[in-house]
C-alpha cells in the first residue's frame, strides 16, 4: 500500500501532541514487530482503556467430511447467513491459512469489531454501504474487495436491500503479488492495476463520547469482548501504510493472449499458500486456432475454488451466479464435453469470477454439505448427463467451462 493520512499528525513521530491542551495517545499498529508496515494514530484517550471485560466464545468449526474426494459444486444463495454482519456469517470451508465464510447481513452491528489474529477482505457480491473504522469511514459498493487489516476497530453498516458477501479470513498477510511490484513497491505498469485503483478511508470520523461500547475482537480462535466506556473511534490523526481499503473488481484490467493465459495472469491478492484471482470480463484468445477455454489442468498441489459472480451462465447447466466449484488437488479438470467446440470463434466472455487457489487442503463445512451438489462430479461424462436422482437440486450440471 502506500502512504495515506488523515486528519493532525504531529512534525515528528513520538513528539508531544496536544488537542485542546490535552496530550493525545500516540499508537503504533504495526506488522512484524516494528519490521513492517505501519501506521500510527493519535487517539483522546489510551486505547488500552477498559470498562468491562466480558466473556471469551471459542469459533466451532462444524467440519464435512464427505465420504468421497471429487469435483464439487455449490449453491451459496439458499445459505441462511443472516443476522450481524460478523457473528451471522457461516464458514464454508477452511485451512490453517485461510477461513472463507459467506455473510448476508440483515440485521445492524452489535457494537464493534476488531480481528486481532488476522487479516479479512470481504468480497461484495450483493449490497453496498459503509465501513466504519479507526481510520476513519470508507463507503462499499458491489463488487468490492473490501481489505481490512488486523487491528483494525471497525463496524459495518450495510444499506438496505441485500447484502451477500464473501469473507476471507487468514492468519497471514493480504498484499499485492510482489510481482506486480517494484522495489520501493509501487505498482509497475504492467500490474492489472494501480495505486489509483485502491481506495482508503475518505474522511476520518472521530468521536469525543462516553458511554457503554462493546467491543469484540478476535483472538486465539475465539472471540473476546470487552466493553469499554469511551468510544473507540477518538483518532484525531493518523498516518501511515496500514488501512483498511476497498478495490473493485471490475478495476481489475483483465490480460488475454492470442493463446490461453493461466490463472496467474487474473491474480489480485497474495496470501501465505494461497492466492486471490478475479476473472473479469475480457477479450478471448485471439488467435484463429486458439482454444478459448483452459486446457485441462491437474492443479496436483491446490485447491482451486471459482465463485461465480455476474455474467451469463445461461448455458451453463447446474451453474448460476452464486455457485462455488471446487477442483480439489490430486484430480484433474477441464471444460466439460463439448464445451471446447461450443466456444471456439467467441471473442470474448462477460463472466466475472472470483477464484481462490490453496496450497494445503480445503476442509468443508456442514454449511457446504447443506448446498453441495453430488451430480457435479459426473457432469464430465455425457453418458451421465441426465438429472441425478441424487442431486440436492436436481439438475446436472453441462458447464461450458469453468474460467480456470
Ligand atoms: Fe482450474
Amino acid at each position: 500500500m502506500r502512504y495515506f493520512s488523515l486528519g493532525e499528525v504531529p512534525a515528528k513521530r513520538h513528539q508531544q501532541f496536544r488537542e485542546n491542551g490535552t496530550l493525545l495517545v500516540e499508537e503504533v499498529l504495526g506488522y512484524e514487530g516494528f519490521s513492517g508496515n505501519e501506521s500510527i494514530l493519535y487517539h483522546l484517550h489510551s486505547p488500552c482503556r477498559l470498562d468491562d471485560v466480558g466473556a471469551f466464545t471459542p469459533i466451532v468449526r462444524e467440519e464435512w467430511v464427505p465420504d468421497t474426494h471429487v469435483h464439487r459444486l455449490a449453491d451459496t444463495r439458499p445459505i441462511d447467513a443472516g443476522g450481524d454482519p460478523v457473528a451471522g456469517r457461516r464458514l464454508l470451508m477452511w485451512n490453517g491459512d485461510i477461513e472463507v465464510w459467506v455473510a448476508k447481513p440483515d440485521a445492524a452491528m452489535k457494537g464493534y469489531y476488531r480481528n486481532g489474529e488476522g487479516d479479512e477482505v470481504v468480497y461484495v457480491h450483493r449490497g453496498s454501504g459503509v465501513l466504519r473504522t479507526v481510520f476513519g469511514r470508507l463507503e462499499y459498493r458491489e463488487k468490492d474487495y473490501v481489505v481490512i487489516p488486523r487491528g483494525t476497530t471497525h463496524r459495518w453498516e450495510p444499506a438496505d436491500g441485500e447484502q451477500h458477501w464473501l469473507v476471507f479470513h487468514t492468519p497471514g498477510e493480504i498484499e499485492t503479488p510482489n510481482r506486480y511490484r517494484n522495489r520501493y513497491g509501487q505498482l509497475l505498469e504492467h500490474a492489472p492495476y494501480s495505486q489509483r485503483d485502491f481506495h482508503g478511508p475518505a474522511e476520518l470520523e472521530t468521536v469525543e463520547d462516553e458511554g457503554t461500547f462493546d467491543v469484540t475482537v478476535r483472538v486465539r480462535d475465539g472471540f473476546q469482548r470487552y466493553v469499554l466506556d469511551r468510544h473507540p473511534f477518538d483518532v484525531v490523526g493518523w498516518d501511515g501504510y496500514v488501512y483498511p481499503y476497498t478495490f473493485n473488481a471490475m478495476d481489475f484490467e483483465p490480460r488475454a493472449g492470442r493463446f490461453h493465459l493461466p490463472p496467474p495472469a487474473h491474480q489480485t491478492f497474495q496470501g501465505p499458500n494461497f492466492v486471490i484471482c478475479t476473472f473479469a470480463p475480457r477479450m478471448l484468445d485471439w488467435d484463429e486456432t486458439a482454444v478459448p477455454l483452459p486446457y485441462h489442468h491437474s492443479n496436483i498441489q491446490s485447491e482451486e475454488v471459482m465463485f461465480y459472480a455476474d455474467g451469463d451462465y445461461a448455458a451453463r447447466k447446474g451453474v448460476d451466479v452464486g455457485c462455488i466449484t471446487l477442483h480439489p488437488s490430486g484430480l484433474p479438470h477441464g471444460p466439460q464435453p463439448g464445451a471446447v467446440e461450443k466456444a471456439l470463434g467467441a471473442k470474448s466472455t462477460d463472466e466475472l469470477a472470483v477464484m481462490w487457489d490453496t496450497f494445503r487442503p480445503l476442509k468443508l463445512s456442514t454449511v457446504w454439505r447443506e448446498v453441495d451438489n453430488p451430480a457435479y462430479a459426473y457432469s464430465w461424462n455425457e453418458d451421465k448427463s441426465a438429472p441425478a436422482e441424487s442431486s440436492s437440486n436436481g439438475s446436472a450440471p453441462v458447464v461450458t467451462g469453468p474460467s480456470a
